[in-house]
């Protein structure tokens, strides 16, 4: 049985793999939409989500299949205390697949230990969320043309964003990357992603403070929003919450070929001027997400025959 918890949970060859039947999809959408005919996704959605469970039920139902589930914990029987072990296997009698998204770190680890069918985790905390890392790598790969050789400034909360820890992950699997990390120094990148993930695979970084004074050398500047829901103390929260704010004149400092993706929502980090700028690639990251999220159940179905 196979699941995703981590992106590291796909090899280098598989997540490629995934890269291409996404790239299939576009090109034949027809030739799929039959796949998962008289399957069922079951998504479990305990935390806010408009991009993740909407693509992921689009994606099933575009492959021929239908959807069960809940978009708040308050109208399933977490309400009533029930455990995330106890969920899993109780949807394991209802749905041939189910994706997760949890405010507790590690809840999606816990059902894929109790489901008899794959899950996939649609985001734990602040702790990972593989398939907008796969959404972020289908993405660099149709606009970029590449995985290795890009210089990728990540900017705003590098501390809670779950996004940018697997994309750090991905991307350390490649040769010619370097990191520009960009962020308030209450803000900055845990010690483990540091030391385990970048420094351990040999990875070019630098840590910076200033999106300026950066912005010339990146081939992607991968935006990301200071996390409310993340916060203890709201007082901390207002004080950062701004303090990156991607203008069209900080974005005329970029390369003409520099792309700007954000895993969205924004808040204030992108000013609406942007949108309109050919290198603002943030709403079609959100289709290429329904995509690469289609090729998943794909894959993961099939490996459960
Ligand atoms: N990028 C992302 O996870 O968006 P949602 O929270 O809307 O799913």
């Amino acid at each position: 049985m196979r699941h995703l918890i981590g992106i590291e949970d796909l090899s280098v060859a598989e997540i490629e793999a995934l890269v291409a039947t996404a790239e299939d999809i576009i090109d034949n959408p027809a030739k799929y939409a039959e796949v998962c005919h008289g399957k069922k996704l079951a998504s479990l959605f305990y935390e806010p989500s408009t991009r993740t469970r909407l693509s992921f039920e689009a994606a099933m139902i575009e492959l021929g299949g239908s959807v069960i589930g809940f978009s708040e914990a308050q109208s399933s029987s977490a309400a009533k205390g029930e455990s995330v072990a106890d969920t899993a296997k109780v949807i394991s009698c209802f749905a041939d697949i189910m994706v997760m998204r949890h405010f507790k770190e590690g809840a999606p680890m816990v059902a894929s230990l109790n489901a008899t069918v794959p899950v996939i985790n649609a985001g734990d905390g602040g702790h990972n969320h593989p398939t907008q890392t796969l959404t972020d790598l289908l993405t660099i790969k149709r606009e970029k043309g590449r995985f290795d050789n890009l210089t990728v400034g990540l900017c705003g909360d590098l501390k809670f964003g779950r996004t940018v820890h697997s994309l750090i992950a991905a991307l350390s699997r490649y040769t010619g990357i370097k990191f520009v990390l960009i962020s308030p120094t209450e803000l900055m990148i845990p010690d483990y992603i540091k030391h385990d993930i970048i420094e351990k695979n040999g990875i070019d970084y630098v840590e910076t403070t200033d999106l300026e004074a950066v912005m010339p050398e990146l081939d992607i500047l991968y935006m990301t929003r200071v996390q409310r829901e993340r916060f203890f103390n709201e007082q901390d929260y207002i004080r950062l919450k701004d303090s990156y704010i991607l203008s069209q004149s900080k974005l005329n400092l970029a390369k003409s070929d520099c792309i700007v993706m954000h895993p969205l929502p924004r808040v204030n980090e992108i000013t609406v001027e942007v949108d309109s700028d050919p290198r603002a690639c943030y709403f079609k990251q959100v289709l290429y997400g329904k995509y690469i999220r289609m090729a998943l159940i794909k894959m993961l179905l099939e490996a459960a025959k």
